[in-house]
């Protein structure tokens, strides 16, 4: 499967971008109106919400596809699960994405239930050959149907199974190759996996190979419990920036957004956000190209 005729699978990066939430849906539009080039490069939109036909936020989706770039993220694939592939959902995703056009299509390795019971969370999965067999098996499967190379995230996790042989990362390094399927790393969760199971996130990012990683997720979190929960409510912390710096060192020129779901702030306070991030990502990018 090739992206753009060379060796690189990646699609070409589309710069910095956002969540797509309600409350922002007129001052995006808006911003088309006064500021060119927007101040928002792409926009990422929760396939979920937009499955069903008809209404106003895809009405929404429209207009605003044709001043933004578009991906689609999804959270219902359930890559990772023992129960056969949803292939009413993957024919939903797939009209979808013929009306949306996305750049890319993403969802996360995990899997959110079995015996057709959905826990409505994302759970990882052990990290043993036999699991890796089995995904890569799905990917492939899923790839067919869509006819596009997807994205996979790393979830945030707060339990580990006894089974595992390797680690996350290095499962991670594996499927990309194998199902030739890409990533979306989630650096967030890198930080808040390894504050809870104790590994060190540079390891984690070095072991990521460069040229399967396609885009970075950034979000913030919060402590209960003993544990760091990937809550998506609150500011990206100084840690977090430290390690997407990194991780800019490391992969470079990746297409970077920011994930708020809770607490969802005015669009320029997100904004503001966004613009630290190009002035972390700008100095390496530009000390990189030299
Ligand atoms: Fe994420």
């Amino acid at each position: 499967m090739t992206t753009n005729g060379s060796t690189d699978p990646r699609f070409p990066a589309l710069g910095f971008g956002l969540g797509l939430r309600v409350d922002h849906y007129e001052d995006l539009l808006a911003d088309t109106q006064t500021s060119q080039p927007t101040r928002v490069d792409w926009l990422e939109v929760l396939s979920e919400n937009y499955m069903i036909p008809g209404g106003r936020p895809l009405d929404y989706l429209a207009r605003l596809s044709e001043h933004y770039p578009l991906v689609m993220h999804g959270v219902s694939m359930s890559i990772g699960s023992t129960d056969p592939l949803d292939r009413d959902y993957l024919k939903q995703l797939k009209q979808l994405a013929a009306s949306v056009q996305p750049a890319w299509i993403s969802d996360h390795l995990c899997w959110t239930g079995v015996d057709g019971t959905n826990l409505h969370d994302l759970m990882p999965l052990p990290y043993t050959e036999e699991a890796l067999i089995h995904v890569c098996a799905r990917v492939g499967q899923v790839q067919e149907i869509l006819g596009r190379r997807i994205l996979l995230e790393n979830v945030s996790s707060y339990v580990a199974f006894h089974e595992s042989q390797m680690s996350e990362w290095e499962f991670l390094a594996e499927l990309t190759k194998r199902a030739d399927c890409l990533l979306l790393l989630d650096i967030n969760n890198v930080f808040v996996s390894g504050s809870n199971h104790g590994f060190d996130p540079h390891a984690f990012l070095a072991g990521i190979p460069v040229e399967r990683v396609q885009q970075f997720h950034l979000a913030g979190h919060s402590y209960e419990g003993g544990l760091i929960i990937d809550t998506h409510d609150a500011t990206i912390v100084d840690p977090v920036w430290q390690l997407y710096a990194h991780a800019v060192r490391r992969f470079g020129d990746v297409s970077t957004m920011i994930e708020r779901d809770d607490h969802v702030p005015p669009l320029d306070t997100l904004l503001t956000e966004l613009d630290y991030a190009r002035a972390i990502a700008a100095p390496i990018l530009d000390k990189a190209a030299a």
